[in-house]
């Protein structure tokens, strides 16, 4: 691995054993960007890569010459109105109103190991030597600002980081109004552009097509990341698919307002960016004022969308997430809401908890409704104190009684947002974003709280501390169930009113800093109506995220599928729920529920006590499934292997780092008559290896690695398509689960 700077032909080769990265300053001091793909050679330069010829009907930057056009070069970091025409990476307002900028190489260093990102989550290291680091020094001299580029290599992981900081240097004042965490022209078009897009129930659905000419993009002006498209998307070839050809992954560690966009000019190249989405954006930055932007990881693949996805996996569980949870296995959780939602006591949560501890469940968690006024939906949002008509002994007391009946004790907090039938909002009605003169719409009739007020992160800091101080709080599920509007902080002046939606989230990462940095032993789990804040940024606080209120298995087949293409699925809370299911009123078997919830972050979210006594059993079957085997679901490599967005059959599965043990989870949504012979290809076994199968815990028979991966293994029930009735018999929402184990040489 390493990062070389050819002082002759002025070029940067980034590169490990499988990818490189190649730059180069242009003539003109820009950076220009050569190559990203699998590693090619080191060589002193690719200069050939830098087109320089006529073309009519463009404009150039050297006086009689006609060769040298930023509109065809292939940029690293591009701006607007110099000869290049397309959407820029950065741009900066000033004071005589031009927003013209050239910012040229002035110096750069190399060294081991990656920085942190002031306020921000990254990617990190451990160790020196896992990654090397560039930074190249760009300046704009006649603004005098700074600009500096980074890029982080990883030894072991097919990934760049890329994040970008400017510091103003002039006495002058500027506004930032654009600025990307990354940009890359690629020298053609020829990819599908994949994106995760949705709504709440249906979050982060695959949406493919081929990139066309013009500007395609997805985004977030909500000040979240949202439900409808999640900060991630992958160029792929044609040609690829899950296991072969080229795959690159963009995305965004931020939690915020956000912009992917891929802008296709009719040369066919592709201009790829991610960064705060520029609507609503723009930083102030006055003398000597910095601003660096959220970072960007870029994944490249040779080895399909399987190959990328695992990179981001490993990569986001041991290299994002942190802290005392990062590794651990899971505690088996069960929630409240769905069983009781705003109607319960405390004898009624002791129920449930006693039934949830005599099922091996190790983690009660309290949802919302536990606090103050809050009997529903209309107050009590920003006043944390426990109600003590429905909790007597309080959060202290109950967690106690929780405790003592051997479980974890965990609670539910929506720390953004308050009611205004609160104390808070009576004391402080000018702590939500609202814009002066216009009325403030709700959202479930509650108001977000300005985070880009330190007093207001002090002062819910205090509140919430001052309770996980006092009680033994093992788990913290914070919410987050609206988005911003009439944005405006009261605090700010006209100049920074661009700058809120961001400081919020800064405000947002402040305090999960602050309360994991104080509680480290707390297991945060993040979640906002859902799926609604599911992205990088808050795994580097909260190791794992409710991915979907909707968790109605069928349903689940594609929100689980669709987050494992960036997201490990240590950190997909899956819970299993009652049926008729409470979003889409299906009745699935306790079983499949089951069994997609084994591969995420296990747990149930139903009333225990009403369940028969088969059901209960099978309950007891699940926890004690996911205690033998949850290291390994988390750990494990995980592989897509059928679609549910293309049939009526998913499988997916888990292959232990030492390829002795898999996982498969197989599922059919619709039974279907007289069906095919049946055989899923499994993938990343030991071809040498002969492993016992188990189908549902009976055995299955024993297969070599390389037949299970090329033959198949057949999954055909026995009952499927024939009169078929009793043990085996299959019907509508099946599903099997596979338990692969190497025999012993
Ligand atoms: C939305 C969450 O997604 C639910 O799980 C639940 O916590 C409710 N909020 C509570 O208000």
């Amino acid at each position: 691995m390493g990062i070389i700077f050819n002082e002759k032909s002025g070029e940067f080769h980034l590169f490990n054993n499988e990818i490189s990265y190649i730059m180069k300053i242009l003539r003109n001091g820009q950076m220009g960007q050569l190559y990203f793909g699998k590693k090619v050679p080191v060589k002193e330069t690719y200069d050939y890569l830098v087109e320089n010829r006529y073309r009519p009907v463009t404009a150039y930057v050297y006086e009689n010459e006609y060769s040298f056009t930023l509109e065809h070069l292939r940029q690293e970091y591009p701006a607007y109105g110099t000869t290049d025409f397309r959407m820029p990476a950065v741009e900066i307002a000033q004071k005589n109103g031009s927003t013209i900028t050239n910012f040229t190489y002035v110096s750069h260093k190399i060294y081991p190991g990656k920085p942190k990102l002031s306020g921000l989550p990254a990617t990190y290291t451990e160790d020196d030597s896992e990654a090397d680091t560039l930074e190249i020094l760009l300046c704009d001299k006649l603004l005098n600002v700074e600009m500096t580029l980074l890029y982080t290599i990883f030894q072991n992981e097919n990934a760049i980081a890329r994040s970008v900081r400017f510091k103003n240097n002039s006495e002058e004042k500027y506004q930032l109004t654009t600025a990307m965490s990354m940009s890359i022209d690629l020298p053609d078009d020829e990819y599908e552009w994949v994106q995760f897009s949705g709504a709440w129930g249906r979050e982060r659905y695959v949406k493919d097509r081929k990139l066309q000419m013009g500007i395609q993009s997805v985004g977030s002006t909500r000040g979240a990341s949202g439900h409808f498209h999640n900060p991630f998307v992958i160029l792929k070839r044609p040609n690829a698919d899950e296991f072969q050809g080229e795959a690159m992954g963009f995305s965004l560690v931020y939690s915020g307002n956000f912009l992917a966009q891929a802008e296709v000019d009719t040369y066919h190249v592709t201009r790829m960016m991610m960064g705060i989405h520029p609507m609503g954006f723009s930083w102030r930055l006055g003398t000597g004022d910095t601003f660096q932007t959220p970072e960007a990881v870029m994944v490249y693949s040779c080895e399909g969308m399987n190959g990328m996805s695992q990179t981001f996996h490993r990569l986001y569980r041991t290299r994002l997430a942190r802290g005392y949870w990062r590794d651990k296995e899971r505690p088996v959780l069960v929630n409240n809401w769905e069983a009781t939602y705003f109607n319960f006591d405390e004898d009624k949560l002791i129920e449930i908890a006693k039934t949830a501890k005599e099922d091996g469940i190790e983690l009660f968690v309290l949802d919302d409704g536990w606090f103050s006024t809050r009997c529903g939906e209309t107050s009590g949002l920003g006043d944390w104190w426990a109600n003590t008509d429905r909790l007597p002994n309080g959060i202290k007391g109950l967690s106690e009684r929780i405790e003592g009946l051997g479980m974890k004790f965990g609670l539910w907090f929506e720390l953004e947002m308050v009611n205004k039938d609160s104390e808070l909002y009576r004391s402080h009605p000018d702590w939500i974003l609202q814009t002066p003169g216009r009325s403030a719409s709700h959202g479930r009739k509650q108001y977000v709280l300005d985070f880009a007020r330190k007093e207001v992160v002090d002062y819910i800091y205090e509140m919430v501390a001052k309770i996980l101080r006092e009680s033994k709080i093992s788990y913290i599920k914070w919410d987050m169930n609206r988005n911003i509007t009439e944005c405006y902080s009261a605090a700010y002046g006209a100049d920074q009113q661009g700058e809120i939606f961001h400081r919020y989230i800064l405000g947002v990462y402040d305090l999960y800093e602050r309360l994991t940095s104080e509680f480290p032993e707390i297991l945060f789990e993040s979640c906002a109506s859902g799926g609604g804040r599911f992205d990088p940024g808050m795994l580097y606080y909260a190791p794992q995220a409710w991915c979907s209120d909707d968790s109605d298995a069928v349903e689940r087949l594609k929100i689980q599928y669709g987050s494992s293409y960036a997201y490990p699925i240590s950190s997909v809370g899956a819970h299993v729920s009652i049926a008729p299911n409470h979003q889409v009123a299906r009745n699935t078997p306790m079983k499949m529920r089951g069994d997609v919830a084994y591969f995420g972050a296990f747990g149930y979210e139903l009333d225990l006590s009403r369940l028969s006594e088969e059901e209960r059993a099978l309950v007891k079957e699940q926890v004690a499934f996911v205690k033998k085997y949850r290291k390994l679901l988390h750990t494990g490599s995980y592989y897509r292997l059928k679609s549910p967005f293309e049939g009526n059959i998913t499988a997916w599965a888990v292959v232990s780092e030492d390829k002795k043990q898999a996982i498969v989870g197989y599922y059919k949504v619709l039974n279907d008559v007289n069906c095919e012979y049946r055989r899923l290809y499994l993938q990343g076994l030991d071809e040498n290896l002969c492993y016992e199968v188990e189908a549902d815990g009976k055995p299955e028979g024993s297969f070599f690695g390389s037949e299970m991966m090329n033959i198949g293994l057949v999954t055909t029930d026995a009952s499927a398509g024939e009169n078929h009735v009793g043990e085996d018999a299959c019907g509508d929402f099946w599903s099997r689960i596979y338990v692969l184990t190497a025999k012993e040489a």
